[in-house]
């Protein structure tokens, strides 16, 4: 089957990138929020977004001003789930949470046409538990993108035990359409990447607490020992502290393993609502987004 129309539910930091890339891959996308307001505001990210591709210019990876009309024209922002129809595919990019899910799941189901493909961002919730929502088990997959979509080159497509070999290479093709790279991986908890990542980030913090080294100094000790572009406390607050530690939730229920607990501070940074970048405070302090200052706990 050939994919054309592409659906994506949520306009927040993912559902806006995965829009943007589908666009400026050529795909006619839908993008479904539930009300107007959020639209907007993942509308501007991806024309901000746009704009600094054309700024980078196309002999540095970036695009045309007209190859930015072009995107846009591709673009719509709608209200009514009616307007997903006659999508070929729909990603689904809302809140991580799975009665909201299934909910959207199963509304969508009875609308858009029976081929479509059903898929979901999720970065930790059981892909199969989703797709228990729809009529349409072995159409559905997971096809994980990374923040800042529109960069990260990585795309996650996840098999169930239900889903049909075809379907799969279908999700597989067009992530590759879609200028990505395209691993192969189950539904496994976490995955490959939030697999290795998590225990990664949460052990960061646990040698803080333990008193091993500094926030900045075990940033930059991993940032320049070892080649990563951010380091670790400036990647856990780029990501978002409350949507790691639901992640640690998942991971831990699914595995019970300590590798996969969230460290006490963690707990109590997102109990006391410091989110990382997008709330001003996290593990470093955002009152000039330009100069981040190391909290001390
Ligand atoms: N759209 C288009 N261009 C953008 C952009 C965007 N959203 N954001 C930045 N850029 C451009 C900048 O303008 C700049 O362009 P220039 O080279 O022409 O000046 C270029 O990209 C580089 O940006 P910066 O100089 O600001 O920053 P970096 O060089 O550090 O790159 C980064 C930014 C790609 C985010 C890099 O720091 C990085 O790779 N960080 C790690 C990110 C990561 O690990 N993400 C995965 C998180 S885990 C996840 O998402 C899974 C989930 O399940 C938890």
């Amino acid at each position: 089957m050939e994919i054309k129309k592409v659906g994506v539910l949520g306009c927040g930091l993912m559902g806006s990138g995965i829009a943007q890339v589908a666009a400026m891959a050529g795909f006619d996308v839908t993008a479904l929020e539930v009300e107007q307001k959020y639209l907007d505001k993942g509308f501007a990210g991806i024309e901000k977004s746009l704009a600094k591709f054309v700024e980078r210019g196309p002999e540095k990876g970036g695009i045309t001003a007209q190859q930015k009309d072009e995107a846009r024209a591709h673009l719509k922002g709608t209200t009514n789930k009616q307007d997903l129809a006659d999508c070929d595919i729909i990603i689904e990019a809302i809140i991580e949470n799975v009665p909201q899910k299934k909910e959207m799941y199963t509304s969508l189901d009875g609308i858009v046409k029976k081929e479509c493909i059903f898929a979901t961002n999720t970065s930790s919730i059981c892909v199969t538990e989703l797709l228990g929502a729809t009529k349409r088990p072995e159409r559905f997959i997971g096809l994980h993108f990374f923040n800042p979509v529109p960069l990260m080159k990585l795309v996650e497509v996840v098999r169930t035990i239900a889903t049909d070999g075809e379907v799969y290479e279908t999700a597989y093709e067009f992530a590759k359409k879609l200028g990505k790279v395209p691993v192969r991986t189950s539904d496994k908890t976490g995955f490959i990447v939030n697999r290795l990542l998590v225990p990664y980030l949460l052990d960061a913090i646990r040698a803080y607490e333990e008193g091993v080294g500094s926030i900045e100094d075990i940033d930059n000790a991993m940032k320049l020992g070892c080649g990563y572009p951010m380091g670790p406390f400036t990647l856990l607050d780029f990501v978002g502290l409350d949507t790691t530690y639901y992640i640690t939730h998942v991971m831990h229920d699914e595995f019970k393993e300590r590798r996969f607990a969230s460290p006490p501070l963690l707990k109590r940074m997102v109990m006391a609502g410091w989110y990382g970048r997008k709330s001003g405070k996290g593990f470093y302090d955002y009152a000039d987004p330009a100069k981040p200052v190391a909290g001390r706990f």
